[in-house]
């Protein structure tokens, strides 16, 4: 099921259940304990030439943590990754470990008594630059385009929340199924990495359906490429064979930037001007020039810029000219709420996610385009780093990484 039927197949449950007259709201917007046990999330497949966590439709919950790798040697950085996967496999997979210990949740939530259960959980891991150093002798293996994150004329980067050897994103339905994971992976690999940064997010339920909405109000994902394409996803999501070292095929470029949204001056912004430094309507997310969230905003009618103006996010960000379709990526984004700063001002935002074939063609066309759109003055990049997500795990006996080792 792709993206936009799982929104969809979500939004027709919304309206069936008559949430208006007080029906109980769907399986998926209730707490874990509330659910009978047939509507728990379930599994989804861990092996495969691709890894989870890609074209999954974004869970509700998820955390960012990206590792600095203390392994000595080249077989203890292969350790380390056999100890993720075969942790991650487990933990997605559901089952009964062998010793629960004391990170287990308790009874009531996702986790239940000595068995984990699934929760939709995915586990990706992505290599970052500092990686192919000389310290495992993988200068050779780097993924071409890979590089530390690049800081672009309107970020304030604090590298100390940058970059790293390894990203872990780990998503699932509850937020307990997520701490738990986190926890049990950096349990069992204490001594060959050390935590760098993390970011947890959230994703909102649908209001009042289709697309969940963004910090700043606005429906966030709308017009995303078809995860449902598989000929789409090779020409936007995967690595090109020939570009990339060969054993990076099936893996892509996993790009996060942690941005700040400076809500308190956002919030006094009228819905107009919101709405014109974006290009769509706040309540349909439709594209000012349309009417449904859908619809196609054909800049090509509005040349000029008189409904949808030349420098909206939507038109920087995808102008839909000869040229740019090549330049689209998937996104995947999460918010984040991370309470007060030390002004005591709100401190939260986007955790903006995209998956790309090519990191330059894609990714950073599109930012670089962005440089000065209006939207910059209600937002502050800060963290978040490039990654390559490794080739998926091909079955029971397979380890991420491994052919990039080999
Ligand atoms: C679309 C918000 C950062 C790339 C959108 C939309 C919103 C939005 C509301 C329209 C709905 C949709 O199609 O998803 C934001 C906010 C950001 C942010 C609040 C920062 C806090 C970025 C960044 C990039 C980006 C950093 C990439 C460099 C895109 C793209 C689209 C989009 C490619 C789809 C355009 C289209 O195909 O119509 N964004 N965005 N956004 N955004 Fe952003």
């Amino acid at each position: 099921i792709d993206r936009r039927g799982f929104l969809a197949a979500g939004a027709a449950t919304v309206a069936g259940a008559g949430l208006a007259t007080g029906a109980r709201p769907p399986a998926a917007d209730r707490p874990a304990a509330d659910r009978p046990a047939a509507e728990r999330p379930a599994a989804l497949p861990f092996h495969g030439r691709h890894q989870q966590g890609i074209l999954t439709p974004p869970q509700r919950e998820a955390s960012f943590v990206a590792l600095d790798v203390t392994a000595a040697s080249r077989a203890e950085l292969a350790d380390l990754l056999k100890t993720i996967t075969e942790r991650a496999r487990f933990l997605t997979t559901g089952g009964t470990p062998p010793d629960p210990g004391l990170a287990a949740p308790p009874r009531d939530s996702g986790v239940l008594g000595p068995t984990v259960v699934p929760d939709a959980l995915t586990v990706t891991l992505s290599a970052g630059a500092s990686l192919f150093d000389e310290r495992f002798g993988l200068a050779s293996r780097r993924p071409a385009r890979l590089r530390t994150m690049d800081e672009f004329p309107d970020d304030a980067l604090r590298r100390d929340v940058c970059d790293g050897d390894l990203l872990l994103q780990v998503c699932a339905a509850d937020r307990d199924a997520v701490t738990h994971a986190v926890r049990e992976i950096a349990r069992a690999t204490r001594g060959a990495m050390q935590v760098r940064w993390r970011q947890d997010g959230f994703v909102s339920p649908p209001r009042p359906s289709g697309t969940p909405r963004n910090l700043m109000g606005f429906k966030d994902g709308t017009s995303n490429p078809d995860t449902g394409d598989a000929a789409e996803m090779a020409r936007l999501v995967w690595a090109k064979a020939g570009d990339e070292p060969a054993w990076a095929a099936d893996g892509s470029y996993h790009v996060v930037r942690v941005i700040r949204m400076l809500v308190e001056f956002w919030d006094r912004v009228n819905l107009h001007e919101q709405e014109n430094m974006i290009g769509r309507r706040r309540d349909s997310g439709a594209p000012l020039t349309a009417s449904a969230e859908f619809d196609d905003p054909h800049f090509e009618n509005d040349p000029t810029g008189d409904v949808i103006q030349l420098d909206a996010h939507i038109r920087l960000a995808n102008p839909r000219t000869k040229g740019t379709a090549d330049q689209r990526m998937l996104r995947r984004a999460y918010n984040y709420d991370g309470g007060l700063d030390a002004n005591g001002n709100l401190d939260m935002g986007l955790v903006f996610v995209a998956f790309n074939q090519d990191l330059d063609r894609q990714f950073v066309a599109v930012q670089k385009r962005l440089a000065g759109e209006p939207l910059t003055d209600y937002i502050q990049p800060f963290g978040g780093g490039y990654y390559f997500a490794l080739p998926g795990a091909r079955d029971s006996s397979d380890w991420l990484g491994r052919t990039m080792l080999a």
